[in-house]
């Protein structure tokens, strides 16, 4: 089974109502290849994510950007697995660095939050990725197999799992990682996976490359055998988002 090139647009903390409109207008509009080339996932901020979906064409699905580790109850400010699922979004992203980072969860969290979101039926985005102090040091496969290791402590069916590569010190920067360099880690991830989950798991298992990707770079970083798609951030707003569709083909 070959794996499917995936792109996923993280729209982050951005948009108001009109221009959430206009993205999906821009987004219904272009030109990609069938479902079974590409899948596309779009993740709105969860006051758009209704909206998104009932407006946004078919064959594109919806991903929320976090959810919470436990069923609802006395956690203000947080949105449920189980309300997802009951909204018909399929998808969402967990662990991202900017959550990491700034809110501080740890490899730990992460790993309770992936295993919680798939126990209850949704598909997870699970980001991982070293800072530029990380790489600087030599730690950077130390760095991502430690991630890694928090979610395969916790999850044992990977099939609804795709794994996205996005170092810190790229994204937002305009400073993508060369595809070598992009190459090089999720190869090594993907060695990790083999070695510690399963052979099986480590060549069905989709690894996106995040940060700064664009119109320009998707190509050559697509034509990389160990990078499966992209996760993509400030691109995904624009109509250059459809160009990083369309390097699948
Ligand atoms: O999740 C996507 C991301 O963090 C990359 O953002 O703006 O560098 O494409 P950007």
């Amino acid at each position: 089974m070959g794996r499917k090139f995936f792109v996923g647009g993280n729209w982050k903390c951005n948009g108001t109502t009109e221009e959430v409109k206009k993205i999906v207008e821009m987004l219904n509009a272009g030109k990609t290849p069938s479902t079974d080339v590409v899948e596309v996932v779009v993740s709105p901020p969860y006051v758009f994510l209704p909206l998104v979906k009932s407006s946004l064409r078919s064959d594109f699905q919806v991903a929320a950007q976090n959810c919470w580790v436990k069923n609802g109850g006395a956690f203000t400010g947080e949105v449920s697995a189980e309300m997802l699922v009951d909204l018909g979004i399929p998808w969402v992203i967990i662990g991202h660095s900017e959550r990491r980072l700034l809110l501080n969860e740890s490899n730990e969290f992460v790993g309770d939050k992936v295993a919680y979101a798939l126990s209850k039926g949704l598909k997870v985005i699970a980001c991982v990725g070293e800072t530029l102090e990380q790489r600087e040091a030599g730690s950077t496969i130390e760095v991502v197999a430690a991630q890694t290791k928090a979610i395969a402590d916790r999850v044992k069916d990977w099939t609804n799992v795709v794994i996205a590569y996005e170092p810190v010190w790229a994204i937002g920067t305009g400073k993508v990682a060369t595809p070598d360099q992009a190459q090089e880690v999720h190869s090594e991830l993907r060695k990790w996976l083999q070695n510690n989950v399963s052979a099986e798991v480590a060549a069905n298992t989709r690894i996106l490359y995040g940060g700064s990707v664009n119109g320009a770079n998707c190509k050559e970083l697509a034509a990389k055998p160990d990078i499966d798609g992209f996760l993509v951030g400030g691109a995904s707003l624009k109509p250059e988002f459809i160009d990083i569709i369309n390097s699948a083909t």
